[in-house]
């Protein structure tokens, strides 16, 4: 069992303090396939721990699973993960090249945005596959990956756009959540704006043989 502590802030987080690490994202899903740590477990068909490329120097952070990620257990493959790969595409980035994840694993009843309880007990998942894997740009798609993962009470709308960070070893780049473009078309060209910084920070590190 993960330990529960209170952190400087006082919020409650759950470590791994006292348990074995995991030490490879294999053993990491192993753990997380079994987890019951919140009352999403109750509802889920399958745990959708994240898939790509385990060395990858990008990587994208979402909400949670819909529905069709929950049947499928794979990240972002219902309609705003065909936009995802519509925007990759764009961007001449392979899906296979990049991670993608989310802040929480298993699937928010009718797509709610996760509780606070449900974000904190799920963090620490996230928090190693990033340790893990290691990539030098995460783009944090929309408010709940940007609120639990930088901690800013910014708003997206006021912060997206910028670099932040450095913060777990790479530059941040929050945008809009894909689902957000599927919702407010006046969204998409800010977010290809961003997507364009992504992009060139990427290809810059390519070249840089990172
Ligand atoms: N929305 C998300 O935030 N994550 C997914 O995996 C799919 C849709
Ligand atoms: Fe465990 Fe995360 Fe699923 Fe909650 S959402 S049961 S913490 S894997």
């Amino acid at each position: 069992m993960a330990r529960a502590t209170r952190s400087a802030s006082g919020s409650l987080q759950l470590t791994f303090d006292d348990l074995a690490v995991p030490q490879t994202l294999e053993e990491l899903e192993a753990v997380v396939k079994n987890c019951r740590k919140c009352p999403l477990a109750a509802g889920r068909t399958n745990v959708v721990f994240g898939e790509g490329n385990p060395h990858a120097l990008l990587m994208f952070i979402g909400e949670g699973p819909g529905a069709e990620e929950d049947r499928q257990g794979r990240p972002f493959v219902g309609p705003a993960g065909q936009l995802l790969d519509r925007i990759l595409a764009a961007c001449g980035i392979k899906r296979e090249e990049v991670y993608i994840a989310n802040i929480v694993k298993c699937r928010p009843p009718g797509n709610r945005v996760p509780t606070k309880e449900e974000a904190e007990a799920c963090l620490p998942y996230l928090r190693r596959q990033i340790e893990l894997i290691r990539p030098k740009i995460i783009v944090l798609l929309g408010a709940t990956a940007l609120q639990y993962l930088v901690g800013s009470g910014a708003r997206i709308t006021k912060i997206r756009g910028q670099w932040l960070g450095p913060l777990y070893g790479a530059q941040i780049m929050p945008t809009y959540h894909p689902a957000a473009l599927l919702r407010d078309a006046s969204k998409k060209r800010p977010a290809w704006e961003d997507f364009k910084k992504v992009r060139d920070a990427y290809f810059g590190l390519k070249r840089q043989g990172l």
